[in-house]
């Protein structure tokens, strides 16, 4: 079936600065593949296993541009800690990676918010249990290329080497929005050297309107990072060119979504669509509300010297972007107490995520029963410092804005009490509570995402 395509103004190009032939793809810049898969493995024989890494290696996809555009398929390999250990690791380099990475996901659920519903009793079969042990990411062209890369994969389980504990697709939806109907991936962090030219705005605010690109070693082990040194990092092979990953099983509730948005903005001056845009901080085209805070504008989506540039400094009171909108608190910018931004750039993360599941069909106000939801995945050198900062501190408690123990009104988990609200700043302010559910967690896992070359030396043996 033939996609359309969003007008959405994209980013160019520009020479890259790194050793391209040892990163995983994907970190550096985005992937237009609208199909993945993403498999969790255990690893049942641990020499099998690392026989089976050689053999995947050459499909493993590299940072390298592509010369006749992207292939079919593209593979990516990452590892949990239970799957360190199980490839039998020393204690010495194990005890080397950071305690986040160690203790994994679920053992940090709590101070995540992920609770309740959102729990890991809760939790899909093989996440958050120690069963997953490596994740193999294909991304795809067309559904029958993933197909037929997830048959293969699924093949070599019968080697007893790995068993299938958990898989999940994902797809981008046509015209690429999420399934509340929001343009997402638009704001990305512009990565100094990374082969991608920054807009103004993807960076960090530099004062006077203008931007500077975030230092590598933010999303890069063994580079620069914002402080002027190297990021902590686990011993070698594993201190340069790999990263930490995060991924997220985000189930979504379109039809509750839809009906709060219809009941409240019935009564909000701004109709139902300017309520959904200040919840979210962007119109569904993508327009930011900052910008053009009373109706979408087409002029600033197609431009890429606009779509992205703006900040909070001007907007103290929210009156232009709510306090608590998503992306607001997702990434402050220059929000007052975040000190021009010093406080924010240590906090940056690539979003690579993909709708899952079938839209819910337009006008449809009840759920039905059919899953669907955003595999959320993230990079970042310090899982703790940029992910559970987010995810922990500005997402799962609104202190930070000066917004008490309100949550993130879209995605965060609503408090037991029914205390939750999404407050719209104005005159008077606009009120919706209590916070309905509109995003429950069904699992997830942190993982290591290890160089080309430490990936060969984990299939040769060498550690
Ligand atoms: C189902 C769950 C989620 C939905 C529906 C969602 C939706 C969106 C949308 C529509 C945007 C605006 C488009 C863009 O700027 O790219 C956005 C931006 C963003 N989201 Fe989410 N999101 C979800 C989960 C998360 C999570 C779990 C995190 C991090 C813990 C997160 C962090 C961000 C960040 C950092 C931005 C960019 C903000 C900026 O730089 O201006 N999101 N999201």
């Amino acid at each position: 079936m033939a996609r359309t395509m969003p007008r959405l103004a994209r980013r160019g190009r520009e020479k890259p600065s790194f050793e391209l032939g040892d990163i995983q793809g994907n970190v550096l810049r985005g992937y237009t593949y609208p199909h993945a898969a993403y498999l969790f493995l255990r690893i049942d024989d641990p020499a099998k296993a690392r026989t089976l890494m050689g053999r995947m290696l050459p499909q493993v996809a590299s940072a390298q541009e592509w010369t006749d555009g992207p292939p079919a398929t593209a593979m990516h390999v990452a590892l949990t800690y239970a799957g360190l250990v199980a490839l039998g690791l020393s204690p010495e380099l194990l005890a080397s990676f950071p305690e986040a990475f160690r203790e994994g996901m679920a053992a940090r659920a709590d101070r995540l918010g992920d609770r309740g519903p959102s729990a890991p009793a809760n939790w899909e079969p093989g996440l958050g249990t120690g069963e997953a042990h490596v994740l193999v990411t294909v991304y795809a062209l067309d559904g029958e290329k993933l197909e037929l890369a997830r048959m293969a994969l699924k093949g070599v389980g019968a080697e007893g080497a790995v068993t299938v504990v958990h898989e999940q697709r994902a797809e981008a939806l046509d015209g690429g929005q999420d399934h509340f109907g929001f343009f997402d991936g638009i704001a990305q962090p512009a990565i100094d050297g990374g082969g991608v030219a920054g807009r103004p705005g993807d960076g960090q605010p530099a004062g006077r309107g203008r931007w500077r690109d975030v230092a590598p070693g933010e999303f890069l082990l063994g580079h620069v990072d914002e402080d002027g040194g190297l990021p902590e990092a686990p011993a070698a092979p594993f201190d340069r060119n790999g990263t930490f990953m995060v991924y997220r099983k985000l189930a979504m509730d379109v039809a509750a979504f839809r009906r709060c948005i219809a009941e409240h903005g019935e009564r909000y001056p701004g109709g139902p669509e300017a309520l959904a845009a200040k919840i979210v901080g962007r119109w569904p085209d993508g327009t930011p509300v900052s910008l053009s805070p009373d109706a979408p504008d087409p002029d600033v989506v197609e431009d890429p010297l606009r779509i992205n540039d703006f900040t909070y400094g001007d907007d103290p009171a929210g009156l232009k972007c709510p306090l608590g909108a998503h992306i607001r608190r997702a990434n402050p910018r220059d929000s007052e107490g975040f000190f021009g931004g010093k406080l924010s750039d240590r906090h940056r993360i690539v979003r690579r995520g993909r709708p899952y599941g079938p839209r819910l069909p337009e006008g449809a106000m009840e759920d039905d029963s059919v899953e669907r939801g955003l595999v959320f995945v993230c990079f970042q050198a310090d899982i703790w410092r940029q992910f559970e900062t987010i995810q922990a501190l500005w997402i799962d408690d609104g202190d930070p804005f000066g917004l008490g123990a309100d949550k993130d009104f879209l995605i965060g988990e609503p408090s037991g009490n029914g205390a939750g609200k999404m407050t719209i700043p104005g005159d008077p302010p606009f009120i919706v509570r209590p916070q309905p559910r509109f995003v429950t967690m069904r699992g997830g896992e942190y993982l290591f995402r290890p160089s080309i070359s430490a990936l060969r030396r984990l299939a040769e043996g060498g550690v």
